[in-house]
């Protein structure tokens, strides 16, 4: 009998198989985050990103327009680029310096009077183009050129994402971060979603909202959360809430959405958190961390005042040492929610390869982790019909 986790089979998260048809069926088939929008600022900056089988750059051309395209030479498929950077004119490729121009057309080939005696078409041996679009201040590519639009991908969700103008926030590039968790994406998702935990593994990092009162729903195959200060926190609403807020009043509360796929916001009245999160393997998932605040003429000041609060840290600042530095010290006790986090999404993947494994029923505040699964195998379903 396949042994199952609420609507997936439980190999979905432990199996080889099942993390490759993920990567091709739904990583490769939506828009994938790729950074902010000042990580290009000027012609011939570019970025490139992993987006499931496809590796995308974008630039940014003498024209100012953005184009992705897929970062493989023309000519023996070598990646053209490496992360992020400045280049001039031109791509060269590393191999043999075949040399593109920053709209992705071929424009020159070393050697070619004698190495190829008949000439290049260079018309035919552009870069092969992408699809990439900005939406609230963020950069997303599709490896589809004729992608559906991005905002239409967004559209439904995007009045419930909260009132913040991300686009005019600027990054607290300290709080940016990275880090591997052992644990299957999926785990790490519906650890994001799941509001049955928030009162009980964060009672002490997440007591200032009140978890009662959190309102949350779907989009289709996106996810989204608000929750309003707890009582007591209210009470002192002046005191406690920092100045500048990235928010005007009279908004207060947590916005916490999940787009698909692996895609979370986390903002509040002082910051606004990305967390992006990265399949590596069936049982490793990547999570990067960035972090925008008000623009404020009392930056130097805020900060400070910022980086002891509470709520970024979990977000953005969370200094997780991985396993060793774990058993030293109890991640229960960090004070971090994070650290709680990450802490329970890899005690859950270890006993997914027990044979003794079961899940219990799912209670209210965990609808929106099976719901997560079952907007994943619908996915998952709808491409494969559509390849068929
Ligand atoms: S593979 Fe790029 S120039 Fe040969
Ligand atoms: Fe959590």
């Amino acid at each position: 009998m396949t042994r199952m986790y609420h609507n997936l089979p439980v190999e979905a998260y432990t199996s080889q198989g099942w993390f490759d048809r993920e990567q091709r069926l739904i990583f490769s088939q939506t828009w994938r985050f790729a950074g902010l929008a000042e990580d290009v600022p000027e012609p011939g900056h570019y970025v490139s990103v992993q987006a499931g089988l496809n590796n995308i750059f974008i630039v940014m051309g003498r024209d100012h327009r953005l184009r992705a395209f897929h970062n493989i030479c023309r000519h023996r498929g070598t990646q053209l680029i490496r992360a992020v950077g400045k280049t001039q004119k031109a791509l060269t490729c590393p191999y043999h310096d075949w040399t593109y121009d920053l709209e992705g057309n071929l424009i020159s080939v070393p050697d070619e009077s004698t190495e190829y005696p008949n000439g290049v078409d260079k018309k035919c041996f552009g870069l092969k183009p992408a699809s990439v679009d900005v939406w609230r201040g963020m950069l997303f590519v599709h490896p589809d050129p004729d992608a559906p639009s991005l905002a239409a991908w967004f559209g439904d969700v995007d009045p419930h994402l909260g009132p913040h103008k991300a686009e005019e926030l600027v990054e607290y590039p300290e709080a940016r971060n990275a880090y591997e968790i052992k644990a299957n994406w999926k785990i790490v998702v519906e650890n994001y979603i799941d509001v049955y935990h928030l009162s009980h593994l964060h009672s002490k990092t997440l007591y200032m909202y009140d978890h009662g009162k959190a309102e949350y729903g779907w989009k289709g195959p996106h996810y989204h959360f608000w929750e309003p200060p707890s009582a007591e926190y209210s009470e002192n609403l002046e005191k406690n809430l920092p100045t500048p807020r990235v928010i005007p009043e009279p908004h207060v509360g947590a916005w916490v959405p999940m787009l698909f796929p692996g895609i979370g916001i986390g903002a509040g009245e002082d910051s606004w958190n990305l967390f992006i999160i990265t399949p590596l393997a069936p049982d490793l998932t990547r999570i990067e961390n960035r972090t925008k605040l008000a623009n404020a003429s009392q930056w130097e000041f805020q900060k400070q005042e910022w980086s002891s609060w509470g709520f970024w840290k979990g977000f953005g600042g969370a200094k997780y040492e991985g396993k060793d530095a774990m058993n030293e010290n109890d991640p229960m006790a960090s004070g971090d929610f994070t650290t709680e986090d990450i802490y329970a999404c890899e005690q859950q993947q270890k006993s997914l390869t027990s044979p003794y494994f079961e899940v219990g029923p799912p209670a209210n505040g965990e609808s929106p982790v099976t719901r997560h699964q079952q907007a994943v195998l619908d996915f998952m379903t709808a491409q494969e019909t559509a390849e068929n």
